[in-house]
């Protein structure tokens, strides 16, 4: 069982996309291979915009888009300049996916143990997982739905953070939002 109480947590605004990138960026400190991110959202809160600047910052190959209609993509690791391999990325889109079970499944080229896997989830899915995860939800506030000048892309988000398990047990991701 897992004690939610004890569970550590931050929250950060996040007022433009380049904030998400920044946010992904910092994540990249603290993530290693093996880790799993699990990115809540509506559509358009900005997931795959933080993950964008998560796969920067690790320095992974390729350009990091939305999932959607391949299920996973797979971003293996740039050599760094000290000649150190970091973990790859391996970004889902959990819309495509029945349960994080099916990863298994998928037959990637890369190993999950080597990667940090990032799941683009649908709201209330996650809860039902048991595994250490860093959650991470995104929220956008809307004006009232009949406003005809609300931009669909425009507004701050609010992130919320949340490690899940012992692996996230000593981690201080108030001061990680903070840099
Ligand atoms: N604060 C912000 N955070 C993130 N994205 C923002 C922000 N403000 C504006 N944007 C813009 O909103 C859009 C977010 O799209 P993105 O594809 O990242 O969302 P998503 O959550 O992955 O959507 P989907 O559910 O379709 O996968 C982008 O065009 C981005 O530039
Ligand atoms: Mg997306």
């Amino acid at each position: 069982m897992t004690d939610t109480t004890s569970t550590p947590q931050a929250r950060v605004d996040l007022p433009d996309a380049d904030a998400a990138r920044a946010l992904g960026a910092a994540l990249a400190a603290v993530l290693r291979a093996g880790d799993l991110v699990i990115l809540t959202g509506d559509l358009g809160a900005g997931k795959t915009t933080l993950t964008q600047g998560l796969g920067a910052a690790l320095g992974v190959r390729g350009h990091v888009a939305s999932p959607t209609f391949i299920v996973a993509r797979e971003h293996p690791p740039l050599p760094r300049a000290d000649g150190t391999v970091g973990p790859g990325l391996v970004h889902v889109d959990a819309y495509r996916l029945g349960g994080l079970d099916e990863l298994d499944a998928l037959d990637l080229d890369t190993s999950l143990d080597e990667s940090v896997t990032v799941v683009e989830w649908g709201r209330g899915l996650a809860e039902a997982l048991t595994e250490d995860r860093l959650e991470l939800d995104l929220e956008r506030p809307r004006g009232g739905v009949d406003d005809p000048d609300a931009d669909p892309e425009a507004g701050t988000r609010h992130a919320t953070l949340r490690g899940v398990g012992p692996r996230w047990a000593d981690v201080d991701l108030a001061a990680l939002v903070a840099r």
